[in-house]
């Protein structure tokens, strides 16, 4: 069944993402962080630290996570988890490659 509730919303090409590094995108009130990472897929988060608003698109990929660049949280970019011994989340977006557009999936 599809979900007419979703809008699909154009964000960049796949060639303006970085692999691996960050970048924040507004898209109406929500300001993301979007990631490409080596393996090709592109993750989108809510682009503020749950501990203290770090901004997440300037922090270090590594593997699926992004460590935040104030206190050095480490934050799942599959799931939004907080990993251990850490606690919390960020909202996650679902993002969909047609080509070479990056689209964002909001409901
Ligand atoms: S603000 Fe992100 S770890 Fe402190």
């Amino acid at each position: 069944m599809v979900n007419k509730n979703i809008s699909k919303v154009l964000i960049s090409s796949l060639q303006e993402l970085p692999e691996r590094l960050g970048k924040t995108f507004h898209v109406g009130n929500m300001e993301l962080a979007v990631f490409k990472l080596s393996n090709g897929t592109v993750r989108a988060i809510e682009n503020r630290c749950p501990h203290k608003g770090g901004v997440l698109s300037e922090g270090i990929v590594s593997g699926d996570s992004v460590f935040c660049p104030m206190h050095d949280w480490k934050i799942c970019l599959e799931d939004g988890l907080v990993q251990a011994p850490d606690k919390g989340c960020v909202k996650t977006y679902s993002t969909v490659i047609e080509g070479e557009d990056v689209f964002l999936l909001i409901e």
